[in-house]
């Protein structure tokens, strides 16, 4: 089978990365980069033009900074009978307006929400979600499958964005609790370094509860709480008192009280901490 031609716009460290990918793979390859210097060592047609990269291939990945730097490449090019697969990290909604003007412009779309460092695309350790055109997920799989595992989440082109933003809140909170952590650690005397094996033990340990809470969340039932929102506001505020007394205050300890808080005030105390999440829906 004749490797066929692709364009990437975008020549960041993650569409550097994609266009070394398809070109490992023999596939004749049009780059775009807002700045020419960046394709420099690539062995890839450079396109002076975003038009002229995208006239170049039915399949087109878009890899650059955010949505609004995604559509200001794409503004005024003839995207008729093109695959769109954007890259580009953003909200469900900028990937759901990207698909409406892809559609209005003749082209199928395609999210990608990447789960990779620039350096494992490629390899195993690469996965990403996509969601929108179907076509365009089966007719392109092959190369698709060039940059890492594909998941097709379905047609809604937002869907993608949607797992990702809330995945993106899980690792932020685990990693703004572990800067915390050290700190407190810090504070306490003890390295950081000493600290992360024991952490990484309990956190190990404890993850699997996650599971259960998703089960209660989904269910909107909370009886079966082990872990109950009475002994959690407790120990938050224990907590609380440990951060302010070493100096290491942290506001996401209190924000995350206060969803506990209103829950035991509304009388839910002995429900299970998963029915926190319920603070959220009130706003
Ligand atoms: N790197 C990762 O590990 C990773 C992982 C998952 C997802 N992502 C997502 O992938 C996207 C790209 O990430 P990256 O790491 O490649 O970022 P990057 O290295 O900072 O590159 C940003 C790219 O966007 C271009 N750009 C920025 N503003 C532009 C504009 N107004 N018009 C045209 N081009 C513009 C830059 O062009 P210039 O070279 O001209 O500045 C550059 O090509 C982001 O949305 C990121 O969240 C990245």
């Amino acid at each position: 089978m004749t490797p066929e031609a692709i364009t990437v716009l975008g020549l960041g460290n993650l569409g550097r990365a994609v266009a070394q990918a398809f070109l490992r793979a023999g596939h004749p390859t049009a780059v775009w980069n807002r700045s020419a210097a960046k394709a420099s060592g690539l062995a890839a047609a450079v396109a002076a033009t975003p038009a002229e990269a995208v006239a170049a291939s039915g399949l087109v990945v878009v890899a650059v900074l955010d949505n609004q730097a995604a559509q200001q490449v794409l503004h005024g090019v003839d995207v008729r009978g093109r695959a769109l697969v954007n890259l580009t990290s953003g909200t469900p909604e900028e990937a759901r307006n990207l698909a409406r003007w892809a559609a209005e412009n003749g082209a199928d779309y395609l999210h990608g929400a990447v789960y990779a460092v620039p350096q494992t695309i490629g390899t195993d350790a690469s996965a990403i979600n996509y969601s929108g055109s179907p076509a365009v997920h089966e007719r392109w799989s092959e190369q698709l499958a060039l940059l890492g595992k594909v998941t097709f989440l379905g047609e809604d082109a937002g869907r993608a964005s949607g797992y990702d933003v809330a995945i993106l809140s899980g690792m932020y909170g685990l990693l703004g609790g572990f800067l915390h952590a050290a700190a407190l650690a810090r504070a306490g005397g003890i390295k950081a370094t000493d600290l992360t094996s024991m952490l990484l033990s309990w956190l190990t340990d404890m993850h699997p509860a996650l599971h259960t809470f998703a089960e209660e969340i989904d269910s909107g039932s909370y009886a079966g709480g082990e872990s109950s929102l009475a002994m959690n506001q407790s120990g938050l505020a224990l907590l609380i008192r440990a951060t302010e007394s070493q100096g290491v205050p942290f506001a996401a300890l209190d924000s995350l009280k206060d969803l506990v808080d209103r829950q035991v005030a509304d009388g839910h105390g002995e429900e299970s901490l998963a029915r926190a999440v319920e603070s959220f829906a009130r706003g």
